[in-house]
């Protein structure tokens, strides 16, 4: 009888462990405390046993009643534990990492550079001027000089969209910010003494070149403004930009359609790291005839310059960087160097 409670109460034991959740647990008890369960059997047979031995043995089935139900409350607990633990390791917070804060944002270099172009123009008279950076086709092109079949309008160099503006010319992203030129021109009176900085697009990708970049655009115009003037401005703005009067520039012939003569500016640090070597910073030149008159203006008696420097050139000068993607790949370790 003994061996047969002993392995009663370890078949239970078995059982309920073999049990991995509430259900499977439910069907086990029933095999042993239910209605037709083996200790319910063995209730039944006290019936035929006379009062003294009922009394002996429904008190021992009772102690193995209590003891395969204590088994059945500890599995239960037991699995309702491992049931939240696997909840909470599902849902874990993990409260060593750090916080997220509340990190300041700060200014782009490129952006900190645009901020210091316009403030050093707007310091020496010069008006700031905004405008689309989806322009049609005239404007970038046409009224500047640019010829009809010129490479620069090629699907090449030239994101075109794919829409025309309301007087049907052709729509694209601006390839540079001289359509400011003639847009500010047209809208206003000269003396024109302006700056136009913003964002600009080809179709080019490289250590120095990228789909989007920025310049900023410069015009003077007026009854006798010449190159010694352009000369002069220049010169003032990239010292004041560079802090540092040790700098010299020279201007090398080159081409461009909307300015006769057209010029290359080259600049060299006399001092400092850079020291000695030129380096190309802007493309410029007397406003050409043609444009004065797109302008809106007579070429006769109005002159002046032009000039288109790139944001990005300028910011990699100032600051020593030598590869121009990094500007546009969001590393901040890359960009907090420029906000401390
Ligand atoms: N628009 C020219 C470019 O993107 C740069 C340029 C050259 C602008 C000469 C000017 C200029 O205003 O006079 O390459």
């Amino acid at each position: 009888m003994t061996q047969k409670v002993n392995d009663l109460i370890e078949q239970a034991q078995q059982q309920f462990a073999q049990a991995t959740d509430a259900a499977s647990l439910e069907n086990a008890k029933a095999r042993f405390l239910g209605k037709q369960g083996s200790l319910t059997e063995m209730m039944k047979g006290l019936a035929k046993l006379d009062a003294d031995a009922k009394r002996e043995e429904g008190a021992r089935i009772n102690q193995i009643k209590q003891q395969i139900e204590a088994l059945l409350n500890a599995r239960r607990a037991a699995l309702a534990q491992a049931q939240l633990e696997a909840r909470l390791a599902a849902e874990t917070i993990d409260v060593t990492l750090p916080g997220r804060g509340m990190g300041a944002g700060g200014i782009h270099p490129v952006i900190r550079t645009w901020q210091r172009v316009e403030e050093i123009f707007k310091s020496i008279g010069f008006d700031v001027a905004d405008g689309p950076e989806i322009e049609n086709d005239w404007t970038n092109f046409t009224a500047l000089n640019n010829p009809e079949n010129h490479p620069a309008r090629s699907m090449q160099d030239t994101f075109y969209v794919d829409m025309k503006d309301d007087n049907g010319l052709p729509l694209l992203l601006r390839t540079h910010t001289s359509p400011m030129q003639v847009r500010y021109a047209r809208m206003n009176k000269p003396p024109i003494k302006v700056i136009a900085p913003g964002r600009t697009y080809r179709v080019d990708s490289d250590a120095t070149h990228s789909p989007m970049f920025h310049q900023v655009e410069g015009l003077w115009i007026d009854e006798n403004i010449s190159f010694a003037d352009l000369k002069g401005v220049y010169t003032d703005f990239l010292r004041c930009f560079f802090e540092t009067d040790d700098l010299e520039l020279r201007f090398r012939p080159s081409f461009f359609p909307f300015t006769e003569p057209s010029a290359e500016i080259d600049m060299m640090f006399t001092s400092g790291p850079n020291k000695g070597r030129w380096l190309e910073i802007s493309g410029s030149g007397q406003v050409h005839p043609d444009v004065v008159r797109n302008f809106g203006l007579d070429p006769e008696r109005y002159i002046g310059f032009a000039f288109g420097s790139g944001l990005e050139r300028l910011t990699m000068l100032r600051y020593g960087v030598n590869d121009l993607r990094q500007f546009f790949e969001g590393d901040l370790r890359f960009l907090r160097q420029f906000n401390d």
